[in-house]
């Protein structure tokens, strides 16, 4: 069995083979009703336990699908409404969790309680999100660059405004893909250098530039993310709004980019925020397909994790 923690914890081959099976298994389906059961069914007899400790409406929706459509049950749980919010080590709930479950698909703050679940389970367990990470919405994204584009190997891509955890799972596959990889965002927001450092090490060519028309100048992607995430706190939205407003995606920027740039987020989206609607619903948004593929990413990754 396999733990997906993150794309830079898994090989670049684990990878690419990740995304082939999920656009092979997309389509398979061809575009059948949603309830409909895949015609393999490696998750048949399986349970499947979903834990939030932080909102979702992608994540919930396509992980319960997806393990539906390949034949299994899932459970969905709140982490407030478990002993896990009162005072259970997150090793003991690994422990028992791994009796009753076959897989377990957690979304929380700091990223050790993914760490110490994965470290006492015995079933695999997927990183939904943490604050330092998203690595599922990247599989995601790069099984629609793919899509669209063909290889990410060699491209451009650009990331404008806070330097987050969904920037971090970009880093991370700039690290094991091999693209260029430009951040543009305040001094105050940067990602985190020891990601930056990594990719670097690996022979990336990691930018960051201060003017985002420079930035973007030759991009084949230009992805934001909300000024505001779930761990931020409330009272930083005036301070963080301030800074980011230089960065914000509008068709001014996009018309810097190559002709054929795509834009991605990963949504949920603040329309006039970090993005312009014009942008959002204009000829190089994939926004709509980057959150479909989120279900036939998970998937490959909920296979890869099963070997089933
Ligand atoms: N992109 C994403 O993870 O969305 P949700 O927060 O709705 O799951
Ligand atoms: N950066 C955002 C992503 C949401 C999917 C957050 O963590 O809130």
């Amino acid at each position: 069995m396999n733990h997906f923690l993150d794309i830079h914890k898994t090989d670049p081959s684990d990878l690419e083979a990740i995304l082939t099976q999920a656009s092979a298994m997309k389509a398979a389906r061809n575009g059948a009703p949603k309830a409909t059961p895949d015609a393999e069914q490696p998750l048949k007899n399986h349970m499947v336990a979903l834990i939030f400790e932080k909102p979702s409406t992608r994540t919930r929706v396509s992980f319960d699908v997806g393990v539906r459509q390949m034949g299994g049950e899932t459970m969905v749980l709140s982490g407030a409404d478990m002993q896990l919010g009162h005072g259970e080590t997150i090793a003991d709930t690994a422990r028992v969790l791994s009796r009753y479950v076959d897989m377990i698909m957690i979304r929380t703050f700091d990223e050790s309680v993914l760490t110490e679940m994965a470290e006492y389970a015995s079933v695999p367990v997927i990183n939904g999100l943490t604050d330092r990470s998203h690595p599922c919405q990247i599989m995601a994204d790069l099984q629609t660059y793919r899509e669209h584009r063909g290889p990410i190997q060699g491209r451009k891509v650009v990331w404008s405004g806070d330097g987050n955890n969904v920037c971090a799972s970009w880093l991370h596959a700039a690290a094991q893909m091999g693209f260029d990889f430009t951040f543009t965002g305040p001094v105050q927001l940067d990602p985190e250098m020891e990601f930056v450092g990594h990719a670097r090490q690996k022979g990336v060519d990691v930018t960051i530039e201060r003017d985002p028309m420079k930035a973007v100048e030759g991009a084949d992607l230009i992805i934001t993310d909300t000024w505001v995430s779930m761990h931020d706190a409330q009272s930083a939205r005036e301070r963080r709004h301030n800074m980011l407003r230089p960065y914000q995606v509008n068709a001014k920027l996009m018309e810097r980019a190559k002709p054929d740039a795509l834009f991605m987020h990963c949504l949920p989206a603040h329309r006039e925020e970090e993005v312009t609607s014009e942008v959002m619903d204009g000829p190089h948004s994939v926004i709509w397909d980057e959150a479909e593929n989120r279900l036939h990413a998970q998937k490959a990754i909920m296979r890869w994790c099963l070997n089933a």
